[in-house]
Parts: C-alpha cells; sequence; structure tokens
C-alpha cells in the first residue's frame, strides 16, 4: 500500500510494537489479565510497514489477525514478552502499546488449587514484571534512536503522562484516558495526547486505525528531521 502511495519515508527502518495483554498464570487453568484488546498496537504496527518500516510485533494474547506484512510473535506473559522484545533487537523505532501486567504470581502452582469449603480461599503472592519500556529506554548500545511509551491514565492524563515519560526514559508518550466511560479499553475510537520533547499536542477523538497512521506519520517526519 505505501508503495502504491510512493511514499516510503522508513523504508530501510526496523521497527518493534509491542501489543495486547499479558496473562500471568496462577495455576494451570487461571490467569491474571486486563482488558487490553491490541487493536491499537496491531493498526500501529499495520501502519508502520504502510510507510515501508520492518516491523516486528510483539503480542500477548489477543483475538486479532496477523497484520500483512508484519513479523508476529506471539507470547503469554510479561517474561516472555521481554524476552521477545530482546530477541528482536537492534531496532530504530520501538513502539510499547502492550498493557504488560505489573505483577505476576509468585510460585504458579503446578496443579489446579481447589476450593474447599472448610478452607479460607488462597492467598496470591505478587512479584513485579520486568518493565519493558523502561528497559528499552535504558541508554546503552542497543537503544533505539526513537523509544514510544503508552500512558493509560484515568486521573489527571497529561501531568501524569509528562511524569511517566521522564521516569520510564522514553522519548515520547502517547497518553490516553481510559477512565470509565470513555471506552477506549476495547473500543474502536482513542484520543490522545502525545508528549514529545517539544511538548503536549491535543489529538482529537480518531479511530484507532486513524490514531495509528497519524503516530506512524509523525514518527516518519521525526526520522525526516533528526534531532541533532
Ligand atoms: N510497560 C512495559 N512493561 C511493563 C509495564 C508497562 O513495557 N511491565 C509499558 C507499557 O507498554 C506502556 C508504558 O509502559 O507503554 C506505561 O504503562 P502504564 O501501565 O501506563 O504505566 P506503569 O509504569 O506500569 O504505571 P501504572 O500502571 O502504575 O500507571
Ligand atoms: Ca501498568
Amino acid at each position: 500500500q505505501g508503495a502504491a502511495l510512493g511514499w516510503e519515508p522508513l523504508a530501510g527502518r526496523r521497527a518493534l510494537v509491542t501489543a495486547g495483554p499479558t496473562h500471568e498464570p496462577v495455576d494451570p487453568v487461571r490467569y491474571l489479565g486486563n482488558r487490553s484488546s491490541g487493536l491499537q498496537g496491531y493498526a500501529i504496527a499495520a501502519a508502520l510497514v504502510v510507510l515501508g518500516a520492518r516491523v516486528t510485533l510483539v503480542s500477548g494474547p489477543v483475538s486479532l489477525a496477523d497484520p500483512a506484512g508484519v513479523n508476529v510473535v506471539r507470547v503469554e506473559t510479561g517474561l516472555e514478552m521481554e524476552r521477545a522484545v530482546r530477541a528482536a533487537l537492534p531496532v530504530d523505532i520501538a513502539v510499547c502499546a502492550a498493557a504488560v501486567a505489573d505483577w505476576r504470581v509468585d510460585g504458579i502452582s503446578g496443579r489446579k488449587l481447589k476450593k474447599r469449603a472448610d478452607m479460607a480461599p488462597p492467598v496470591l503472592t505478587l512479584v513485579p514484571n520486568p518493565d519493558i519500556l523502561a528497559i528499552l529506554s535504558a541508554p546503552g548500545p542497543e537503544r533505539p534512536t526513537l523509544v514510544v511509551g503508552f500512558a493509560a491514565e484515568t486521573d489527571d492524563v497529561e501531568v501524569n503522562a509528562v511524569a511517566k515519560r521522564t521516569r520510564k526514559g522514553c522519548d515520547w508518550i502517547v497518553a490516553n484516558d481510559v477512565s470509565a466511560g470513555t471506552n477506549v479499553m476495547g473500543g474502536p475510537d482513542n484520543r490522545a495526547v502525545l508528549i514529545t520533547e517539544d511538548g503536549i499536542e491535543r489529538w482529537p477523538l480518531l479511530p484507532k486505525a486513524d490514531l495509528a497512521r497519524r503516530l506512524a506519520q509523525r514518527i516518519a517526519a521525526r526520522f525526516e528531521a533528526p534531532v541533532m
């Protein structure tokens, strides 16, 4: 499609996108997860391909078809996602759209936990998952030129997202309001605020595919006019 448009500003660039939730097992039949559908990340991977990038999409469990022309690596857990992301390096562009579970269960049971009327419910001990965005953002020889994170917030979206950009060390943050009623998680549309080194851009409510195209074009512009 990009070729048909005759404009492939990301030709020769490699990109990595994470998408979807992660599932953190409790026992062989149960997991902890979250409400990510993967739609936004899949749309970004597709939009980067259209602009000529070679894209690896590391995806948690979602019910979406592989986007055309994208190298898709499917994983379940946050630890598996971290391993797949490291294996995909080096890249020029990394976009972390996945909703990685912040915690995983410590001491996963090899057997199904049984419910028993005479016993208290199990208590789960959680341990932190690796922060993939922070790993990608850390200085080093394999740091991508441009690292883009997402921020899903329910309150004080812009203030929290600006703080998150500093804390994670990424270059840009795409911040979404996921408070009840916005229908962003799992919904067809997304309203984003893009936070870059140059400031804050407030984008309108857009279908996720349009938001993805806009972000991909913004990324392409960044590579045409590199920051010195
Ligand atoms: N992220 C990640 N690995 C994690 C957690 C988050 O790569 N273990 C990435 C997400 O893909 C997203 C960004 O970090 O690009 C922000 O995720 P978010 O959940 O909004 O932020 P957290 O730092 O986890 O903070 P909190 O959930 O407490 O708001
Ligand atoms: Ca989180």
